[in-house]
């Protein structure tokens, strides 16, 4: 990883962005790595035309997970809803800017699992988070 990167991952894990509870959130969903207990929260209020409006998380845990969620909720502010739905492992990945290892995937895709069980939630959709994040708990 190079010096550049992993400061700034740290400084997301430091500072993290649109850090908090949203008042008047349209859905809101809690998630965990069940392994360590890290945990993340994500808010969104999403207006009438299906664009995110403000998203928000609050979560602690390692700085993987804390910071991937920075990122990824910075990047979804006023996004379509659908292309939301089309985000997967390799954008969190390339957000991320290094190589995640094995021990280190269930950390890095906490806050993408839980910001994609909210928008399928607001969309009334099965819930199909588990198959797509292919939960093993190993
Ligand atoms: Fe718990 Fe990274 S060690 S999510």
């Amino acid at each position: 990883m190079s010096d550049i990167q992993f400061e700034i991952i740290l400084d997301h894990y430091r500072n993290p962005r649109n850090f908090g509870v949203l008042e008047n959130a349209t859905v809101k969903v809690k998630d965990s790595n069940p392994l360590c207990g890290d945990m993340i929260e994500v808010y969104l209020k999403i207006g009438e035309d299906g664009r995110v409006e403000k998203a928000t998380f609050r979560g602690q845990g390692c700085a993987i997970s804390q910071a991937s969620a920075s990122m990824l909720i910075e990047s979804i502010q006023n996004k379509h809803v659908d292309e939301i739905t089309r985000l997967g492992k390799q954008d969190i990945f390339n957000m991320l800017g290094v190589e995640v290892g094995p021990a280190r995937v269930k950390c890095a895709l906490l806050s993408l699992k839980a910001l994609k069980a909210a928008i399928y939630g607001y969309l009334g959709k099965k819930l199909d988070v588990e198959e797509e994040f292919g939960e093993s708990h190993g």
